[in-house]
């Protein structure tokens, strides 16, 4: 009798602000344990993923049309940062969680090992996207077989593991952290440390450049990394100088217009949900509202996250109609075309999970900032504020963030309106009436909702030590230690491009006779893509006004093949770019 008459309550109160709430809180309650349990059904070696290896998270159960039944590096990293959050923090501590996890832990182990067309587990072999779900190398021609490397995958493992590894800590469990765990974070934290400062391809496997999601990943996983090293008395030295040129290459992709450029290639405007999933995933409430490592409070992710979802509201039907302070679907980016180009579920649940980890903040610290930065941001919710810090006694910090809760709740109404009303989530929901499209059952959609309801009960994950970070003066490069101002005077972005037929699985590199080069190393030879295959492409900056030496290699299963001598040489110019044209000899 009592709980019907709250429920006729919040009936009453529909089209005021609580009843924003009420949906989201109702739909988030409801979809909780479907998701949890449609996530786990995508875990091998049972549910939907039978066939897969033990631990093996599967992208979706679609087969064809997309073909998604594989393992990527990347979801399956946040697929089991999410379950590790769920078991750490209290959420759910079942033996059933533990041993997925202890799965997750072996299989990855193996997928480490296995050689791939992008190398070995010691020539790069680490940054493969994708393998397929029985632990052998995915070497099919079609299907993202070009967006290869991928290089946030071996960051985001290290960052969950390490996140597992730390838990275990705190209960004594040393043995198992030094002899199991640290070995594979071990081998992605050197991954990463030695190839950050190379082109990879974007978390969307479209764009090869440099990427704001990925290189936001690869800081927070060094830094993390350089603690638990120096825990367990291992040398931490290389992950902090590197995490360092890292966040001082981070600061780089913000822009005058307010918002940060998802990628340095491309040819988009450069607004995409890269950049507040990479807000999302490095979420350290210890370092309150810092701007520099672009926290879910900070100015400029705000600013950022409104220029997002503005993106949006014109290019979808769904979105007509719909007041600029409202929420709306939001997708990848705008350009988007792939299975037509529709709004994401997993995109617009990470719009309401950074304003709930903003609204955690702003709670915990008792005050909110507006700055120049932000003002536009809030000023949506409430035309007459201006900057200044607002305590939590004053009228301004209940209504902004009561506001922005509300904004929140918005995104999640949005994919509760567009849920099935079995609670499945597919990939994409269509942009002209919210039909559920594309690979179904995403299990990176599920782990989008169970992070988006943690976040909504004020979960806050641990911390990994973004407190307190400065950036360094001038960037580095991370090649040797020793490169210049990197970006600056300087260098000039010399792009290789070198004619060869190759048969499948094997790829051309380049090394040659500097540091940016690698000083010859065929190990740790540059990767070129192959976006217009014949010709093998890579963009490099090298010291201006100087001479270089330098030769392709092909690398096919473990086997290293150089070019015949003598060695090239390229007069690299004083300023501007240089493209150089050559034939694989
Ligand atoms: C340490 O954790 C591992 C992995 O879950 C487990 O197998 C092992 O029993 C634990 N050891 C102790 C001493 O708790
Ligand atoms: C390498 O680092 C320098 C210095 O931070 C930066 O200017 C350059 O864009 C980076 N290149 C890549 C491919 O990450
Ligand atoms: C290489 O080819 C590009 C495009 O055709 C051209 O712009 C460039 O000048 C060429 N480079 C050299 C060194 O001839």
């Amino acid at each position: 009798m009592a709980r019907f008459s709250v429920f006729l309550t919040l009936f009453a109160l529909c089209g005021h602000a609580l009843c924003q709430s009420s949906t989201a809180d109702q739909f988030l309650a409801q979809e909780s344990p479907i998701a949890k349990a449609n996530l786990l059904a995508n875990i091998g070696p049972d549910g939907k993923a039978a066939g897969a290896g033990a631990g093996v998270v599967i992208a979706s159960p679609s087969k064809t049309d997309p073909p998604y039944f594989f393992t990527w590096t990347r979801d399956t990293s946040l697929v089991f940062a999410a379950i590790i959050d769920q078991y750490t923090l209290g959420i759910d501590q079942s033996a059933n969680l533990r041993t997925q996890i202890d799965n997750f832990v072996t299989s990855q182990a193996r997928i480490q090992q296995i050689s791939n067309p992008s190398g070995t587990i010691t020539t790069g072999g680490l940054g493969e996207p994708k393998f397929n779900v029985d632990f052998t190398a995915f070497t099919g021609k079609f299907f993202c077989a070009w967006g290869r490397p991928q290089r946030d995958g071996p960051a985001l493992r290290a960052t969950a593991m390490t996140v597992w590894a730390n838990f275990l800590l705190g209960q004594n469990n040393v043995t198992y952290v030094q002899n199991s765990l640290w070995p594979i974070i071990q081998r992605d934290l050197d991954y990463v440390a030695q190839n950050w400062n190379q082109t990879t391809f974007d978390l969307w496997e479209e764009v090869s450049s440099s990427s704001f999601f990925t290189t936001a990943v690869q800081h927070r996983s060094l830094r993390q990394g350089a603690a638990l090293a120096t825990k367990i008395s291992q040398s931490a030295t290389t992950y902090t100088t590197q995490a360092d040129n890292l966040l001082c290459f981070l600061q780089s992709y913000w822009n005058t217009a307010g918002f940060v450029t998802a990628n340095t290639g491309g040819g988009r405007s450069g607004k995409d949900a890269n950049t507040v999933l990479a807000s999302i995933h490095t979420f350290d409430a210890a370092a309150g509202c810092d701007s520099v490592t672009f926290q879910p409070c900070s100015d400029r992710a705000l600013s950022n996250l409104i220029t997002y979802v503005n993106a949006f509201r014109s290019i979808y039907t769904i979105n007509s109609g719909i007041a600029a302070n409202q929420a709306v679907a939001t997708g990848r980016y705008p350009e988007d075309s792939y299975f037509g180009g529709n709004p994401w579920y997993l995109a617009t649940l990470a719009v309401a999970e950074q304003l709930y980890d903003a609204l955690i903040v702003w709670n915990q610290q008792k005050s909110l900032d507006v700055t120049a930065t932000s003002l536009a941001f809030f000023q949506l919710f409430d035309s007459s504020v201006t900057t200044g810090t607002y305590a939590s006694t004053t009228t301004t910090f209940t209504s902004l963030t009561s506001a922005v809760k509300n904004f929140a709740d918005g995104f999640v109404n949005v994919v509760a309106k567009f849920t099935p009303s079995n609670g499945g989530l597919s990939e994409q929901y269509s942009r002209n009436d919210g039909t559920p499209l594309s690979a179904v059952d995403l299990t990176w959609s599920y782990a989008a909702t169970l992070t988006a309801i943690d976040a909504h009960q004020g979960v806050t994950p641990a911390s990994w030590g973004a407190k307190g970070l400065t950036v360094p003066t001038q960037c580095q490069r991370s090649a040797g230690g020793g490169g210049s101002g990197g970006g600056g005077a300087g260098t000039v972005a010399v792009t290789f491009n070198v004619h060869a037929e190759t048969v499948f699985g094997e790829n051309i590199f380049l090394t040659g006779s500097v540091d940016e080069l690698q000083n010859w190393s065929p190990d740790n030879a540059l990767a070129l893509n192959a976006d217009n295959y014949p010709t093998w492409s890579i963009t490099v900056n090298l010291p201006a006004n100087s001479q270089i030496e330098y030769k392709y290699i092909r690398k096919f299963n473990g086997a290293i093949t150089w070019e015949s001598d003598p060695n090239n040489v390229i007069n690299v110019p004083a300023s501007g770019t240089f493209t150089e044209n050559d034939t694989w000899r």
